[in-house]
């Protein structure tokens, strides 16, 4: 299967580095073995969906709304989203839980209401370092994985990613040791299958670069990659795509 390789912008670029980053990718990266998904911020997606048009760039939001249309001021419909050639969403990252307050409710609305728009969720879990350090991060895992996917039904497994994402390893400098990043995924996909009944896909994100992620991507159960800084780097970028 074609590893999943997502570039998370975050916010850290402004409106017009972003349109030169997406042509910039769109001219460098031609021709890869994996699955590519970029996710800029909700002002570049519809440039970007335009750009890349007819590429094998996939286009990803980092947020959607808890529902289709309403009174949500600031909000953006997962519908709208859909309707401008966007395939994936990110919900749950942990910036958003933590910096913003984002509870479990929310996130499990936020998997619902893009479900339903037809676009594929990008779940982020992870447990913080006194977690890890008190041997809790299986448990802190189940937990988020249960409260996010309350109630939700797949069609098929390619419908839900889940991204694992060790909160202590993003924009550290510091990622999880390979091997156990495959052992973790393990134990996520087992437990995401006794609750949705589907062999989802997870990705690992955390201080990915072009110098780690061979072998993560060598990892049987790693199915690809969630890369934030290193993502804004085309040359690095690329690296980890082809490799
Ligand atoms: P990082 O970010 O690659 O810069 O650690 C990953 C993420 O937060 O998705």
């Amino acid at each position: 299967m074609k590893k999943t390789i997502i570039a998370n912008w975050k916010m850290q670029l402004g409106f017009k580095d972003s349109q030169m980053l997406i042509k910039e990718l769109k001219q460098k990266i031609k021709k890869t073995s994996s699955e590519i998904v970029i996710c800029p911020d909700y002002l570049s997606l519809s440039s970007a969906s335009s750009v890349f048009k007819g590429t094998n760039f996939n286009l990803g939001a980092q947020d959607c709304a808890i529902k289709a249309s309403g009174a949500l001021t600031g909000e953006v419909s997962p519908v709208s989203l859909k309707e401008i050639g966007i395939r994936y969403v990110i919900i749950g990252h942990w910036e958003r839980r933590t910096v913003l307050g984002e509870n479990s409710e929310l996130i499990n609305a936020k998997i619902k209401s893009a479900l339903a728009a037809k676009l594929i969720p990008i779940l982020c879990i992870g447990e913080n370092l006194a977690e890890r350090e008190a041997g809790l991060a299986k448990k802190v895992l189940l937990g988020q994985i249960k409260a996010a996917l309350q109630g939700i039904n797949i069609k098929v497994s390619s419908n839900l990613v889940i991204a694992y994402e060790p909160i202590w390893a993003i924009g550290t400098g510091e990622s999880i040791i390979p091997f156990e990043a495959n052992t973790i995924h393990t134990f996520i996909k087992n437990e995401v299958n006794k609750v949705l009944g589907k062999n989802i896909r997870v990705v690992y994100g955390g201080s990915v670069n072009s110098s780690n992620s061979f072998e993560f991507l060598k990892q049987k159960n790693v199915d690809g990659l969630l890369v934030g800084g290193a993502s804004l780097n085309v040359k690095e970028f690329s690296s980890i795509v082809n490799n």
